[in-house]
């Protein structure tokens, strides 16, 4: 562990810091991958004191593995500090400087290390992290800054945001978040692909038909109205999330385990893909009444202020992979919100066997389902039992819970903020891996934002979603 680090949240009094941040750092201690010695400063426009942060984020904090969370959260929060303080003007950074200063005076710290969370709205970003390299850098040691997403909202806005760091902090300083890649189940695509070869071997086009990623969640925007209506499905998990995942299912080896050979590995992928347009899209929707009436439209939201809003929460592409790996393979994405399960996978779907004696049988699938249950599955043709030569198709199923009853599993946020610790970037998003996602998207997202944007289709809240996806 790096002793006496500092950490400072800004935008401590948020939401995501309630909700993720603070649990997450809790989570660390507790189970011992955070260092007492860690000093952790809260800075936020609001007045609010320690005791009202730890009180809004208990209900968010999972319980420890050995128990006696109480006087863990105590001793947890006594690591804590708030200062109030305006994001635009140089007070507020001057005394969050005497804070830290004062913590590494006391301490003896000879070679600082600090980290910035900057759990803002994109809005400021750029506000506050020239605030960081003015008043509060660690010249003489370490600074690390995590940025939260969304980096940009489309190729323009994201290359204006780098413009913006560039001066300011170098590439290995800034961390940025995509938090799926944070998901344990996530992280286990590599080794799932390239420490068992037989898998890597057969996955290409001469033995798959189609990879497909899935994104269905139960609920729909409610209470997000204002974020998500001038967000839309797209930019909110397609973009990053499900491109992560896809990205990480169809890369090459990287040469090595290192962060930049992985995030080179990711980028060649991704350069193999063709800007995706009016061509890629299967469906769009957007999620009207439940049949049953009990739940509200998109559109009936309270926080959807625009009433006549053609926001997509739901939709369907179909693109290419360009390389001697995928060439021809379908490469389909969906995502949707107030659908009939909750659900997040990836699945490779195999080309039916077309010779020998069991020409024609029911075709292979390798599914990994990140949410709700880690698991990885495969179907798998057996003969049935008794006396006919029936062939009977049956899952191998692997159950992480199942697999791994008494670890303790990271949460997302948990790794992220454990690695920014480290200094590990390897599940933090490049620059360049920006991108190439943003201009994949950016055409696509100009036409479904533009004058010829294609009418949503209005599925019932709860349903598949709208009718024509693809099986
Ligand atoms: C967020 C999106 O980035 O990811 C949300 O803004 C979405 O709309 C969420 O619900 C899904 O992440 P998780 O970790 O809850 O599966």
């Amino acid at each position: 562990f790096e002793k006496d680090t500092v950490l400072v949240i800004f935008g401590a009094s948020g939401d995501l810091a309630k909700k993720e941040t603070f649990p997450a750092l809790f989570g660390l201690y507790s189970e011992g991958c955070l260092d007492p010695s860690t000093k952790i400063i809260c800075y936020a426009r609001s007045n609010v004191t320690v005791e009202q942060l730890k009180k809004s984020c208990l209900p968010y904090c999972r319980k420890s593995t050995t128990g006696n969370d109480e006087v863990k959260m105590k001793k947890f929060f006594n690591m804590v500090s708030y200062i109030q303080g305006q994001y635009d003007t140089d007070d507020g950074y001057i005394r969050l400087n005497d804070a830290i200063e004062d913590f590494e005076h006391e301490r003896g710290v000879q070679e600082p290390h600090r980290v910035f969370y900057l759990a803002v709205p994109p809005s400021i970003f750029l506000t506050v992290a020239s605030q960081v390299k003015k008043n509060v850098y660690a010249y003489n040691g370490i600074t690390r800054v995590i940025v939260e997403k969304p980096f940009g909202d489309d190729l323009e806005s994201s290359r204006e945001l780098q413009k913006g760091f560039k001066p300011l902090f170098r590439a290995e300083e800034i961390y940025k978040i995509d938090h799926f890649l944070g998901k344990d189940d996530v992280r286990r695509l590599l080794t799932a692909r390239f420490a068992n070869p037989f898998l890597n071997q057969s996955w290409n086009k001469e033995n798959i038909e189609s990879v497909q990623v899935w994104f269905k969640e139960p609920f729909g925007a409610e209470g997000r109205g204002g974020f998500f209506d001038s967000t839309g499905i797209i930019r909110d998990v397609m973009q990053n999330h499900l491109l992560q995942i896809l990205t990480l299912a169809t890369m090459e080896e990287p040469v090595s385990n290192d962060a930049d050979a992985i995030r080179d590995a990711k980028v060649e992928l991704l350069k193999c893909m063709e800007p995706l347009g009016p061509k890629n899209v299967v469906a769009v929707g957007q999620y009207g009444k439940s049949v049953d009436g009990k739940k509200p439209s998109y559109l009936d939201d309270d926080t959807v202020l625009n009433k006549e809003s053609k926001c997509l929460t739901f939709t369907e592409l179909t693109f290419a992979i360009h390389n001697d790996r995928w060439e021809g393979v379908p490469i389909i994405m969906r995502a949707g919100k107030g659908l009939d399960e909750d659900r997040v996978e990836i699945r490779i779907q195999y080309k039916k066997n077309t010779s020998g004696m069991f020409e024609g049988c029911t075709p292979n699938q390798f599914v990994i389902h990140f949410h709700p249950e880690p698991t990885i599955f495969m179907t798998f043709n057996t003969k049935a039992p008794g006396f006919a030569d029936k062939l009977h198709q049956i899952k191998l199923d692997m159950t992480y819970d199942q697999q791994y009853k008494k670890e303790w599993v990271p949460e997302a946020y948990e790794c992220l903020i454990y690695d920014a610790f480290q200094g590990k970037y390897a599940n933090y998003v490049r620059d360049d891996e920006l991108d190439v996602s943003w201009s994949l998207f950016t055409p696509l997202l100009k036409y479904v934002e533009g004058p010829n944007a294609p009418q949503p289709e209005i599925y019932p809240y709860g349903s598949t979603g709208p009718k024509g996806i693809l099986e």
